[in-house]
């Protein structure tokens, strides 16, 4: 069991290993990003944990930076370099970013697709 420190701790990406996103490079992608930040000795810096399916299929491969609250989408194992580098300068790596945390939700860039409402996910489930 690991118990890390994290007091300096200023990104904590979530690397989504589900299955989608699996199928379509994620691990690839997240033993580039962990080599990347290991080779700058980001340890410290960016803490880094793999999740199941976090409900965005369509964007893989998803990643996460929280506390910040940007989701990322499309990330492809050739960007963990520039990825890396936007964090350090706290920028967003805009061309890969679906959404953003505004203070009170989540705003999506224009021309990603919205997803299905969790309501109407509910209902055809009970329909079926
Ligand atoms: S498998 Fe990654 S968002 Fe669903």
């Amino acid at each position: 069991m690991t118990t890390w420190d994290l007091r300096n701790t200023k990104h904590h990406l979530f690397i989504c290993n589900g299955s989608t996103c699996n199928q379509n490079g994620a691990e690839e992608l997240t033993q580039t990003l962990r080599k990347e930040i290991a080779d700058r000795d980001l340890d410290d810096t960016i803490h880094t944990t793999r999740t199941r399916c976090n409900g965005r299929c369509q964007d893989k491969c998803v990643v996460i930076d929280y506390p910040k609250g940007t989701w990322y989408k499309d990330l492809q194992p050739k960007d963990s370099p520039h990825f890396i580098n936007s964090l350090l300068v706290d920028e967003n790596y805009t061309e890969k970013v679906s959404h953003i945390f505004r203070g009170q939700c989540f705003e999506r860039t224009p021309g990603i697709s919205t997803g299905v409402s969790k309501d109407k996910e509910r209902v055809l489930r009970v329909s079926k």
